[in-house]
């Protein structure tokens, strides 16, 4: 029971003395309460909306109408020679936007979702969007965690495949902003398996897992059968979870899934929250770098791949997807599922990265060599990536220094340095 204080018994008391007084009148009653209801149907609604805009994290997004939906539909057919319909999330992110423009370049149908959050400069996510714009894939505006946007979005196309690349990226951060990797990692990742599941016929799924969840592991080359439960980070926990939510998925409605764990992926249209990003930038603006080393002064490397390889990689592994075997969210029968490294096969030394930079942009960087802090990064990375050339052919051909050579020129045109543009 609520107990009742004082000051408000004495209000409640005043209110049913009004009450009476207004007896008299059965039309003001009405008249009353019709003004009453509508104030509490308003208050409902404005209630109803504002949870709306702040469950959708970050920015107030808009999705919905004849127009919008003409647009998901019409970016979303294949063209002649094609039979794929792709929903790719975090399609205005830097792997997405890749991987969109892949796809439709080939002839696939593609609709883009991505909610341009401002984990780095959205102006970036932008003008990526305006590309694929250019290319007509259409990006939706929403969260994956969205479960009405997501349905709405399978009862207008019969999406064969899901490319899920959409989530809370970088380990860093998770110390500042814990809630969104649960938000964007593991909430939106059930949101999508839950749509798929449900879609009829269900799409086949390839989302984005990490090399990070081989976290602390000290045996090299990391293969994908090792064991994948030290990680290092909280972004790291989220990606491992999501691989076993993954396995349920599969197990139990039939859900055909494919994991792809990226090594530390650049190139043009990067992110400006990795290193080869931000000491391009500090490097040109001549500010000092910080440069991480492990304990014992051990060099920290990484299996740097390049984004051209990686979108082969993403393509290979949709291509190479067998079909879902559930209908109306049941299991018909075994499903396939899969988890691939992508890789580059051969790490090397942020040291050597720095030095690659310095001659591709003709200046001397200001080197501050530091102990890296316990914060969720890892010394080493080195995939083996046998089971994706074995599977469909993977086999990356860009090495670091042509890599950068392109991120370079990129970043360079970009921001108009040298005054270009
Ligand atoms: N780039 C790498 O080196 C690397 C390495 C390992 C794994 N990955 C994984 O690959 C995927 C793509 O990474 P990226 O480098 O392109 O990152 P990115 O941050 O550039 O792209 C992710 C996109 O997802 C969007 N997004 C985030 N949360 C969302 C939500 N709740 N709803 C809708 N959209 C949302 C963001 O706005 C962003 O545009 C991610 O899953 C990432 O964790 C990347
Ligand atoms: C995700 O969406 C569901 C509703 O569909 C909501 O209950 C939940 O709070 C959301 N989760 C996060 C972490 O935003
Ligand atoms: C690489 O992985 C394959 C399995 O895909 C395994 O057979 C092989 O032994 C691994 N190689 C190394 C060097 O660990």
């Amino acid at each position: 029971m609520l107990s009742i204080d004082p000051s408000t018994k004495a209000r409640m008391e005043k209110a049913s003395y009004r009450d009476r007084k207004w007896h008299y009148s059965a039309t003001k009653v009405m008249f009353w309460s019709t003004v009453f209801g509508g104030l509490i149907l308003y208050a409902g609604f404005s209630l109803l909306s504002s949870e709306d805009s702040s469950s959708s994290s970050h920015t107030a997004v808009k999705w919905g109408g004849i127009d919008w939906e003409k647009r998901v539909k019409m970016s979303a057919r294949p063209g002649s020679g094609s039979h794929k319909a792709v929903l790719v999330t975090g399609a205005a992110g830097f792997v997405g936007t890749h991987v969109s423009a892949a796809l439709k370049r080939r002839g696939d149908g593609v609709v883009g979702l991505d909610v341009f959050n401002n984990y780095y400069d959205p102006s970036l996510k932008r003008a990526r969007q305006k590309l694929l714009d250019q290319a007509d894939v259409f990006i939706v505006e929403g969260d994956i965690n969205d479960s009405e946007l997501l349905k709405k979005l399978f009862d207008l196309v019969s999406f064969t495949h899901v490319m899920h690349l959409a989530a809370q990226a970088g380990v860093r951060y998770a110390m500042q902003n814990p809630s969104s990797y649960v938000h964007s990692n593991i909430a939106g990742l059930v949101s999508i398996f839950e749509a798929c599941k449900s879609a009829n016929p269900q799409p086949a799924i390839i989302w984005a897992s990490s090399s990070s969840v081989y976290g602390l592991n000290t045996k090299v080359p990391f293969s994908e059968t090792d064991r994948t439960d030290n990680p290092a980070s909280l972004y790291a926990a989220t990606k491992k979870a999501g691989e076993e939510i993954a396995h349920t998925y599969n197990h139990i409605y039939g859900l055909s899934i494919t994991g792809l764990r990226f090594f530390t992926v650049y190139g043009p249209w990067g992110r400006p929250d990795m290193a080869y990003f931000f000491f391009t930038k500090n490097i040109l603006k001549g500010k000092q770098i910080n440069i991480y080393e492990g304990p014992d002064h051990i060099s920290v490397a990484r299996d740097f791949t390049y984004i051209d390889d990686i979108v082969r990689g993403c393509l290979g592994s949709l291509d190479s997807a067998e079909k879902s075997t559930g209908s109306g969210g049941k299991k018909k029968g075994p499903a396939q599922l899969r988890v691939f490294n992508l890789g580059n096969t051969s790490p090397v030394q942020v040291s050597k990265l720095v030095s690659i930079l310095e001659s591709l942009l003709k200046v001397e960087a200001k080197k501050n060599v530091l102990p890296m802090p316990r914060n969720g990064d890892v010394v080493y990375t080195h995939a083996n990536i046998s089971y994706a050339t074995n599977e469909f052919g993977y086999k990356p051909t860009t090495d670091l220094q042509s890599g950068l050579n392109k991120f370079v020129k990129w970043y360079l045109d970009y921001y108009s340095v040298n005054g270009r543009h």
